[in-house]
C-alpha cells in the first residue's frame, strides 16, 4: 500500500485537487478496463470537488456513459430526505452532470429496514461487479472517504460491531456518536481494503486531531476506525486543508 498526503491552503483547492485526481482515475479505469467504478463519499466535505465535476467542459469531464457510482455509506433515512447522501449527490453531482440514468446505485432506504436495504446493495454490488456467487469482495476504482472527528470513516464508527465484520460487503449500523442521529448502511472493510485507490478528503479545524491521530498516531481500529483503511495492493491519499492538517508534525507532509 502506498500512502500520500497532500496539505492544501484551504477547502477551495482541495476541492480542485480531489476533482483533478476523480478526472485522472477515471481516464486510467476506462482507459485499461472500459469502465470505471466510483464510491462517493458523503457528508459535506466532498460537495464542492461533486459541484466541480459536474461543472467541467465536456472534454475535460469524466466519462460518465462509463462510470458507474456508488456509495461508501448511506443514512437510512428517504432519498429526498435532506440528510441523505444520495440527495447531497444527486443535488451537486449527478443532476448537473447529466449522469445517465442506471448510472448511479443509491442504496435502497426505502425498503423496511436499514438491514434489508444492506443486503439489497451487497446484492447489487454482487450483480454490477458480477461476482453474483464469489466471496473476494468487488474492486472499485477509487472510493472517495470522508474522516469524523472521532476517527470514522464511511459509517465505520468507534468501536462498531461493523469494524469486525469479514463475511458481508454491506452492512446495517446504528447512529455514531456524531451526527445525523440515523441508523446507517456502509460497506465493510474487506470492500474498502480491495480499492485500488481511496482518497481521503478532510476539511475543517474539528478533524485536526483525528487526522494527527490516524497519520500519525498508533490506535487501534476500534479507537479510530480510519486508521485500518489500508488496501494490501492499493494506494491512499488523503487532501486536508490547511485547518484540519495544523496538529501535524511541520516539515512530514507535502504542503
Ligand atoms: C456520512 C459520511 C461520513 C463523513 C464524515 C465527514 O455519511 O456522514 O460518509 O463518513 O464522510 O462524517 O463528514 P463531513 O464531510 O460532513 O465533515
Amino acid at each position: 500500500m502506498s500512502l500520500t498526503v497532500k496539505v492544501c491552503r484551504d477547502s477551495e483547492e482541495l476541492a480542485v485537487r480531489a476533482a483533478d485526481f476523480v478526472v485522472r482515475s477515471a481516464l486510467d479505469a476506462i482507459r485499461e478496463r472500459g469502465r470505471y467504478m466510483l464510491a462517493l463519499a458523503g457528508g459535506s466535505t466532498p460537495k464542492a470537488a461533486y459541484r466541480l465535476l459536474a461543472r467541467l467542459p465536456f472534454e475535460e469531464a469524466v466519462d460518465w456513459a462509463h462510470t458507474y457510482l456508488f456509495f461508501g455509506d448511506e443514512r437510512f433515512v428517504p432519498p429526498e430526505d435532506p440528510r441523505s447522501n444520495f440527495a447531497m449527490a444527486r443535488h451537486s453531482l449527478l443532476e448537473p452532470a447529466g449522469v445517465p440514468p442506471g448510472h448511479a446505485f443509491p442504496v435502497p432506504t426505502l425498503m423496511e429496514s436499514a438491514a434489508t436495504a444492506a443486503k439489497a446493495y451487497e446484492a447489487t454490488l454482487r450483480e454490477v461487479f458480477g461476482k453474483e456467487d464469489r466471496q473476494d469482495p468487488p474492486q472499485f476504482d477509487l472510493i472517495l472517504l470522508g474522516l469524523g472527528a472521532d476517527g470514522h470513516t464511511a459509517s465505520l464508527f468507534p468501536a462498531a460491531p461493523a469494524l469486525s465484520v469479514t463475511d458481508r460487503w454491506v452492512v446495517a449500523t446504528p447512529p455514531g456518536s456524531l451526527p445525523p442521529d440515523v441508523e446507517r448502511v456502509t460497506l465493510t472493510y474487506p470492500v474498502l481494503n480491495a480499492a485500488r485507490d481511496i482518497l481521503f478528503l478532510v476539511s475543517g479545524p474539528d478533524k485536526a486531531e483525528a487526522v494527527r491521530d490516524v497519520l500519525e498516531g498508533h490506535f487501534s481500529r476500534d479507537r479510530l476506525p480510519a486508521a485500518a483503511i489500508a488496501p494490501a495492493s492499493g494506494n491512499v491519499a488523503w487532501l486536508i486543508d490547511g485547518s484540519a492538517a495544523k496538529m501535524l508534525r511541520a516539515g512530514t507532509h507535502d504542503r
